[in-house]
């Protein structure tokens, strides 16, 4: 009797695994050697909203890739959608079932890229029927590769990864982001800073959500919230926290899941704690 096929191989022989880290890891290398020698420089959403043709290239090479070996999987990547929350949400909304979804923000922290600030990185993530199964984000500038499947934990250069411990707000790290838009987002995320920053030790701006995520799967910082995010900034680093024993909610702790925006990722002990001075602060988002 013949075998019965394992879903998780392609025709290919490759693990949906295999293909997201050798993905990340080829994109990651070319985006490097591209640091200081973008020629295009454009905008989005706001002058502060930043595209280069390295951030296209970088889509273009791993969808490419991922189609090659797995050509009827379904991929939504950041480059492929039209600028804004309308456009991002319906491009979710079309590909959201799919059997298998890849999820790809081929530069996350375009802004450091741009301006040569060493925090930037590659996020690919794998869904199956709506729910994340393979994350993975990779940071070319110190050659981190963060690595997460649904079930089977998380891992930086083959070890396990685990959250740190801290039990309140008072003794935690935590990171956010300045959104781009002035106008409706960054009054709300300046009152959720105001009312966060006096109870912790203190807040990073990295400039890159799925690293700031991925950073708390390592233990490196407590928590991360910012609204107003999409699918490709949060699906693979959600993975990472959730593999590595912490927790991630919307800002009002609704369980994650890839329609979430509003994010707050923690591990685990101060995530009540946070998501109440947020909403006290009536910083869970925009009306
Ligand atoms: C941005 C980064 C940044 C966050 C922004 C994102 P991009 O993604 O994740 O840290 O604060 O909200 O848009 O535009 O560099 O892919
Ligand atoms: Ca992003
Ligand atoms: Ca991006």
């Amino acid at each position: 009797m013949a075998e019965p096929i394992n879903v998780h191989y392609s025709a290919s022989g490759k693990s949906f695994t295999a293909v997201a880290i050798n993905t990340a890891a080829k994109a990651g290398e070319w985006i490097k050697s591209k640091l200081g020698a973008y020629t295009t420089l454009g905008t989005k959403t706001s002058p502060a909203d930043l595209v280069t043709e390295i951030d296209k290239g970088s889509e273009k090479l791993i969808k490419n890739l991922i189609m090659t070996h797995f050509p009827e999987h379904s991929f939504l990547g950041e480059e492929g959608v039209e600028p804004g929350p309308l456009a991002s949400a319906q491009a979710l909304e079309s590909v959201r079932d799919a059997d298998y979804l890849w999820i790809v923000d081929p530069i996350d922290g375009t802004t450091n890229f741009v301006h040569g600030f060493p925090f930037f990185s590659v996020s690919i993530a794998l869904a199956f029927k709506g729910e994340v199964i393979v994350g993975v984000v990779y940071d070319p500038s110190r050659d981190e590769l963060f690595v997460a499947e649904k079930g089977k934990g998380a891992y930086l250069r083959g070890k396990p990864i685990h959250v740190s411990s801290e039990a309140a707000l008072a003794e935690s790290l935590l990171a956010t982001g300045f959104p781009t838009d002035p106008v409706a987002a960054l009054p709300v995320n300046m009152r959720g800073l105001t009312a966060v920053l006096p109870r912790v030790r203190n807040i990073r701006n990295g400039g890159s959500a799925a690293l700031h995520l991925a950073y708390i799967a390592a233990g490196r910082l407590s928590g991360f919230w910012e609204i107003n995010l999409n699918a490709w900034d949060l699906a693979a680093g959600s993975l990472l926290v959730q593999e590595a024993g912490g927790r991630v909610t919307d800002t009002t702790g609704q369980e994650y899941h890839l329609g979430v925006r509003n994010i707050v990722a923690t591990s685990g002990g101060i995530h009540g704690e946070l998501i109440d001075v947020l909403k006290q602060a009536e910083a869970t988002g925009m009306e």
